[in-house]
């Protein structure tokens, strides 16, 4: 352990195995570009654990490693892919469908992907309505599916030779679901698993067999999954790090980069009125109102949190906020979101703000999903363990401890992560005071 360190860091030894239920749109682009670096076919842009560099010291210092340079991450070439669907397509197949990437990359990149079959999914379509697949495990109990992909990470960890692994979940959205008495406790929910209790989600059995195995789960939808106490309780018991929920991509990614601008020069909104045309599979489960309605929560949250009404209601009180998506095939993965901002300034005067992203979801999420896998096995090699609130950086909800308010803004984000990183190696945070460099 170097000598100022406050933790001790284990080192990345051997394979890192990332398991994703759900071999989708962002897997396949996740799994495929991983591929395509690893034989130098394309650059890990969007990643803070591949390009991202940590300044350290004083501004005079010149003290800027790469963060991969800077915390023991594991490396790219380390890493090998497993997962779950309820379609039995290898990811080649499932990424010819979602079609994100190009075919001459995928077909560059096919012996991997074809080497990646799903295992059959834990799956409910009262869950999921849009969907229904044949690829589906059957227990006589939810317990006896939670053992089945205990055996099947078990079996994944012995065939990949993989010494650690890392569960993302990037399956479809579930319907909205609010924490019931089964979530309370450990004893509560196991209860529940043995009595199939339909309180239980198939993202939580997934999660449930993470935190058993020991596997630091990340929540990349919006689903409820582990944002109970009784699988915090199981993640603390187990000292096994958790981390969600909903990647933070298109749309709500620019609202969290807009609304502090507008907050800290103090001009005011009366409205934010944001729509979406989504043809991929996820659009087309985001079509039944009860997945969206769990979006839409997730969406919602973020501007009540980041404008704080309540200590400044001349500004930001009763602004109306609406978030829609429309399920339109023809766009594919290839998303459009508008957004139309009332502001006014001076005087109460009006100004608009338009905004027009023609984003690509999965591009924007696959790169999450790497520095979520890196950073999550980082933070369990360095004993670390329950909700890492560090990692609200990439999520649209983060999680945190019950009586805290989550913080949106990306920048308090992404300080709170490097302070975060420079804390574990016993450097000192960066608080941005600089009356030093004037005395
Ligand atoms: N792409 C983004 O930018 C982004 C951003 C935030 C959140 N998300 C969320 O990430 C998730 C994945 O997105 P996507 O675009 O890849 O969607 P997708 O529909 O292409 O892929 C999801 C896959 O999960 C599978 N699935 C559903 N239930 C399952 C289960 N119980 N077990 C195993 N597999 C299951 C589906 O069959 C599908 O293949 C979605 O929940 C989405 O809302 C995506």
């Amino acid at each position: 352990m170097p000598q100022n360190d406050n933790v001790k860091i284990a080192p990345a030894t051997g394979k890192l195995g990332v398991l994703t239920p759900g071999v989708g749109a962002v897997t396949t682009t996740f799994v495929a570009g991983l591929e395509a670096i690893k034989r130098g076919l394309g650059q890990p842009v969007g990643s803070l654990t591949q390009l991202a560099t940590i300044r350290l010291g004083k501004r005079t210092d010149g003290r800027t490693p790469l963060v991969k340079d800077f915390v023991p991450l594991a490396e790219v070439n380390d890493l090998v892919c497993g997962g779950w669907d309820v379609f039995p397509d290898t990811a080649y197949e499932a990424a010819l469908k979602a079609g994100v990437l190009e075919r001459t990359l995928l077909d560059e990149v096919q012996e991997p992907l074809k080497a990646l079959r799903p295992m059959p999914a834990v799956f409910d379509p009262a869950y999921v309505r849009r969907l229904d697949g044949p690829h589906v495990k059957k227990g006589a109990s939810k317990m006896e599916l939670a053992e089945a992909l205990v055996a099947d990470i078990e079996s994944f960890r012995r065939s990949s030779g993989a010494s650690r692994l890392v569960m993302v979940w990037c399956g479809s959205t579930e319907v909205f679901q609010r924490p019931a008495a089964v979530h309370q406790t450990v004893e509560d929910f196991e209860a529940g698993l043995a009595a199939s209790s339909q309180d239980i989600a198939p993202s939580q059995i997934y999660a449930y067999a993470a935190l058993r195995c020991g596997v630091p789960f990340a929540n990349g939808a919006p689903n409820l999954t582990v944002d109970i106490p009784a699988l915090q309780e199981m993640a603390r018991e187990r000292d096994v790090p958790i981390a969600g929920k909903d990647f933070k991509t298109g749309q709500t990614f620019l609202k969290t980069l807009i609304a502090p601008g507008l907050k800290a020069r103090m001009l005011g909104l009366t409205g934010w009125f944001s729509t979406n045309i989504l043809g991929n599979r996820d659009g087309e489960v985001l079509d039944d109102p009860a997945s969206f309605k769990t979006k839409e929560e997730s969406k919602l949250s973020v501007l009540e949190h980041i404008l704080q009404p309540q200590l400044y209601p001349s500004l930001y009180e009763d602004f109306h906020h609406i978030v829609r998506i429309n399920y339109y095939p023809p766009r594919g993965d290839a998303k459009e979101g508008w957004d139309n901002i009332d502001i006014f300034g001076w005087l109460g005067y009006p100004m608009q703000i338009k905004v027009d992203f023609l984003c690509r979801d999965s591009i924007l999420a696959a790169p999450i999903v790497l520095d979520l896998v890196l950073f999550l096995d980082l933070a369990q090699r360095a004993g670390m363990r329950g909700i890492q609130e560090w990692l609200s950086f990439y999520f649209k909800s983060p999680m945190t401890a019950p009586e805290l308010y989550p913080e949106h803004d990306i920048f308090i984000q992404l300080m709170k992560l490097k302070n975060t990183l420079r804390w574990m190696r016993g450097e000192d945070l960066i608080t941005h005071l600089g009356l030093e460099y004037y005395d």
